[in-house]
């Protein structure tokens, strides 16, 4: 039997149990491609725990699911992200959007970032936001960044950023927006609390059934995050969506994120952003 730092390689059995698990708490399918990655993430978690194998893994998430599921998800997500990923968005939302909700008479906008990983989306649609409205009267604005995972949420709501993280940005948006540390901080940017307020961080499943927020939001960016989800989950997602958006709001997916086929409910704009039908 092949083994890795002394544990068993992760057997069919086990990856089936775990790829049932997370497929029902948070709809990503995980495909055999996946299963080396499961492993290779899986075994940190093995060794933070002192688990001796994947099968005694299993056995440890069965008897302590509520909050060993936790950690098991936030082992599972991919949460590659940048700021001002997929420009053409952030384009649309000075260019387009922003001046429709302005010139409709809004003084409330209200923008959710579905699936933000560790807060460079929405401190990129809150930065967006404080340009356009810099020398204007601006709206009472608030973005919700919504992810399934604990990690993720925390670096975003502490908003510190490393010099690679940030070093594609345009540097006087970086002046503007970020204070760079100093001695032991060398290295480091924090986002401004001007920025960090406009932001709200919670956990939220978006495979749940019902969603605990009130009211609708005028964008909502979901972007690359259904790309791990199968058919019946995206589906169920759109109709979420559709109920919880604005009817003059919009609804910004991932570059290869596509509703065709999926839904009916939205009409396509223009480079993976869509409005709704009413
Ligand atoms: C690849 S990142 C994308 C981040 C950002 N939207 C972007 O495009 O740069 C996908 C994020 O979706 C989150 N995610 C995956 N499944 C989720 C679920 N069921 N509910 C909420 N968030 C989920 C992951 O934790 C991860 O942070």
């Amino acid at each position: 039997m092949v083994t890795i730092n002394g544990i068993h390689a992760l057997r069919d059995s086990e990856f089936y149990h775990i790829k049932d698990v997370v497929y029902r708490e948070c709809g990503i399918r995980l495909t055999e491609m996946k299963k080396a990655l499961v492993q290779a993430r899986l075994m940190k978690r093995l060794r933070d725990l002192k688990i001796g194998g994947y099968e005694d893994y299993c056995h440890y998430l069965n008897d302590n699911y509520d909050n060993e599921i936790i950690n098991l998800i936030n082992c599972i997500t991919t949460n590659k992200t940048d700021f001002f990923r997929e420009p053409r968005h952030f384009d649309f939302l000075r260019e387009v959007a922003l001046p429709e909700f302005e010139h409709s008479g809004r003084n409330a906008i209200r923008i959710w970032s579905a699936g933000c990983s560790i807060g460079a989306e929405p401190y990129s649609i809150a930065i967006t936001v404080s340009e356009y409205f810099h020398d204007k009267n601006m709206p009472d604005i608030k973005i919700l960044a919504t992810d399934i995972d604990t990690q993720v949420l925390q670096k975003g709501e502490e908003g510190i950023y490393c010099v690679n993280e940030v070093d594609f940005m345009d540097l006087e948006i970086l002046k503007r927006y970020f204070k760079r540390g100093a001695g032991e901080n060398e290295g480091f940017f924090r986002v401004k609390d001007e920025v960090r307020k406009l932001v709200s961080f919670r956990r939220l499943n978006l495979h749940d059934e019902s969603y605990p927020m009130r009211g609708h939001f005028d964008i909502i960016f979901c972007r690359n995050v259904i790309i791990y989800f199968d058919a019946p989950s995206r589906a169920r997602l759109f109709d979420k969506f559709y109920d919880r958006l604005a009817d003059d709001g919009y609804l910004i997916m991932g570059h290869s994120e596509t509703l065709a086929g999926m839904t009916s409910r939205f009409r396509y704009v223009g480079h993976t952003i869509y409005s709704k039908v009413v």
